[in-house]
């Protein structure tokens, strides 16, 4: 790899993960980037690293443009690992001394992480940074996606360096939007649903503080993924959205089954969901990854939970979905929990406590079936979804 100019004297240097399949317990079927960006001129500023493993890389791409010793600046967005995991290497490259411009936050972090003494420069809100003809704003944006977040915007060329903000965990052979299509907008939406939708409630607050500056972006850098250059405003309108947690009419089952009867309980709620007129789809918890479903969970207004009872307790990955899902406390939803048993019987009872505890409003007591299905249970299944095809439609 080398180098990718992507405006006058902007590089994208940054690197990409191919085979990473699981991303700390988020799945990245096609890999992911690290992007990192080096701005010339004046000052050569490089603006945040890549994961440990990929530092070579960087330098090597950095030094197809320039010698690495020439950086004047490293800006620090973000202190998570895969973005600071390179920072050690790339010091040792350009010269320990050299200023590091990060948050207040992110120094605190940065220090804890690496344990150097490092030339650290903690910046305020709305600081500027003169690179000669160009300067850099620095935007405080605490828990996209850490305490240390910010973004750094690059006011001549209004760039956008945003890095969690507006990525995606994605690698192609694309380095645009307009290369990849829409198919990056369902990466998208996994990203925001499964690492920031937790944080809905204030990342709507900092958008609206953000948007309120009246900065145009030509471009949007994030850290993962493609950049958005020919729509911007497309993925800025999508967080907007997002952020609001309004949920479509939309329902998903999500279950696991031992002996298939929990599984035909499912599918005869999804067809009597779906026979009201609302989108439905049965989502096996072993069949399907935790962050693919949380994706579906994001936007579907009734989320269904079934399992069978195993030694008095919830099926495991029930457990284990359930301790994710609520990690990201989805809101504006509705639930029902069903399973089928074979003596004792009690994990209806506790899905219930469990959406009870996420304030999903509960729609209907749940549907119990000892050991197998028969006719009568199953139409019982199939009238549970037509009731929450009805409360889906409001
Ligand atoms: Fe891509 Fe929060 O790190």
């Amino acid at each position: 790899m080398e180098a990718i100019q992507i405006a006058d004297g902007v590089y994208d240097v940054g690197v990409i993960d191919w085979n990473i399949r699981d991303f700390h317990g988020y799945s990245t079927d096609l890999g992911t980037t690290y992007n990192s960006f080096l701005i010339t001129g004046e000052k050569t500023v490089l603006v945040d690293t890549v994961r440990k493993g990929f530092a070579a890389q960087l330098i090597e791409n950095i030094s197809s443009v320039i010698d690495p010793k020439k950086i004047d600046y490293v800006i620090s967005n973000h202190t998570e690992m895969d973005h600071s995991g390179g920072l050690a290497r790339v010091m040792h490259k350009i010269g320990e001394d050299k200023p590091i411009f990060c948050s207040k936050m992110g120094h605190k972090n940065l220090a804890k992480h690496f344990q150097q003494k490092w030339n650290y420069r903690p910046v305020a809100n709305g600081e500027e940074l003169s690179l000669g003809k160009r300067t850099l704003t620095f935007i405080e944006t605490r828990m996209i996606h850490w305490p240390d977040s910010m973004f750094t915007y690059l006011n001549e060329d209004k760039i956008l360096f945003s890095s969690d903000g507006f990525g995606q965990h994605y690698a192609g052979p694309e380095k645009y939007d307009d290369e990849a299509g829409d198919k990056v907008m369902h990466h998208a939406k996994k990203y925001f649903a499964n690492i920031l939708l937790l944080y809905s409630t204030h990342i709507q607050k900092l958008l609206d503080r953000v948007l309120s500056l009246g900065l145009e972006f030509k471009m949007i850098c994030p850290d993962h993924g493609v950049i958005w250059r020919k729509d911007p405003s497309k993925i800025v309108d999508a967080y907007v959205r997002w952020v609001r947690q309004e949920p479509q009419q939309k329902a998903v089952v999500i279950y696991d089954t031992m002996w298939h009867s929990t599984e035909k309980m499912a599918e005869n709620i999804v067809a009597g969901i779906i026979k009201e007129g609302v989108p439905a789809i049965p989502l096996h918890l072993r069949k399907w990854h935790r962050s693919e479903v949380m994706t579906e969970v994001f936007d579907a207004k009734a989320v269904v939970l079934g399992s069978p009872t195993l030694n008095n307790q919830l099926y495991p990955s029930l457990a284990d979905f359930i301790t994710y899902m609520k990690g990201l406390k989805p809101l504006n939803k509705i639930g029902a929990a069903f399973g089928s048993y074979g003596w004792s019987g009690e994990a209806v009872k506790m899905l219930n406590k469990e959406l009870e505890a996420m304030k999903f409003e509960i729609i209907d007591p749940g549907l119990r079936t000892q050991y197998i299905p028969d006719q009568e249970a199953l139409a019982s299944c199939y009238e549970l979804g037509r009731k929450i095809g009805r409360a889906v439609k409001g």
